[in-house]
């Protein structure tokens, strides 16, 4: 329950995952084509990055392509997964120079060879990266994961078929993707919407939900330090009392 570093009078949170919304309505809005948005939305993963890693965020989870995301325009899909492709390769000197790892958490099955092959070359060149460690959810969804996680626990506890009893949560907890992370403390989503879009969703159970209008190619290291501050005024209860709360303090 620890789930916070003190920097000086600030709580800064161990676990931020992010919903980048709202490229399409940002481009839009300026009659450009949605892939535009995408575009200047990568501008801003950078900044958010940046912003965390100055922040002594230990642990950042983006969600660039949702497992429902297929489901737009195949030009859209397209566009995103050649911007996918550039990011990456052009984005891991950053992460190297910032002393980022970066994972990747999905099915990467369904991208292209170049794709996973950017990943796995992005994934070594920052393995000893230990700034922050900075996740991308790309063909990520909730379910995905919990289904994912049932089929390896059974696969390594083969007695749980007959014993069902015997499953506990560590141990489906032990075949999540993020095994690498702790808990979500923080779950930011840009562009207004108030839903978890099947993003993490039993690593989130009680991540702290934090809305901003703001679009995603409009966020800048200011919204990122609102919402730090935002996460610093919630009193965290888990369950317990408020009274609890503050007696363990
Ligand atoms: C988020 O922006 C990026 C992805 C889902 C890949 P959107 O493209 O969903 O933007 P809006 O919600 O249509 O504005
Ligand atoms: C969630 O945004 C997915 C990502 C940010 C990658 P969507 O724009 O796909 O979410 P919905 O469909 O509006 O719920
Ligand atoms: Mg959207």
């Amino acid at each position: 329950m620890t789930a916070i570093i003190k920097q000086g009078n600030v709580a800064v949170p161990r676990h931020v995952a992010i919903i980048m919304d709202g490229n399409g309505r940002w481009a839009q809005s300026r009659f450009l084509p949605r892939a535009e948005g995408h575009r200047r939305g990568v501008e801003s993963v950078r900044r958010t990055i940046e912003a965390a890693a100055k922040c002594g965020v230990p642990f950042l989870s983006l969600f660039a392509f949702s497992s429902e995301n297929w489901r737009r325009p195949p030009e859209e899909v397209n566009a995103l997964m050649k911007l996918f492709a550039t990011a990456l390769k052009r984005e891991a000197k950053h992460m190297l120079a910032n002393g980022v790892r970066m994972r990747v958490a999905g099915d990467l099955t369904a991208f292209s060879e170049d794709i996973q092959q950017s990943i796995a070359e992005s994934e070594a060149m920052t393995a000893s990266c230990d700034r922050m460690v900075l996740t991308i959810c790309a063909n990520y969804g909730g379910r995905w994961d919990i289904v994912e996680a049932m089929r390896k626990m059974v696969k390594a506890h083969p007695d749980v078929a007959e014993h069902p009893e015997r499953i506990t949560e560590a141990m489906v907890s032990e075949h999540m993707a993020f095994d690498w992370a702790p808990e979500v403390d923080l779950m930011i989503r840009t562009g207004g919407e108030q839903r978890i879009s099947n993003f993490i969703l039993w690593q989130a159970a009680y991540a702290e939900l934090y809305v901003t209008r703001t679009l995603w190619p409009d966020f800048r290291e200011e919204d990122f330090m609102g919402a730090i501050e935002w996460f610093n005024d919630r009193e965290r209860r888990f369950g317990m009392t408020g009274d609890q709360v503050r007696a363990n303090k």
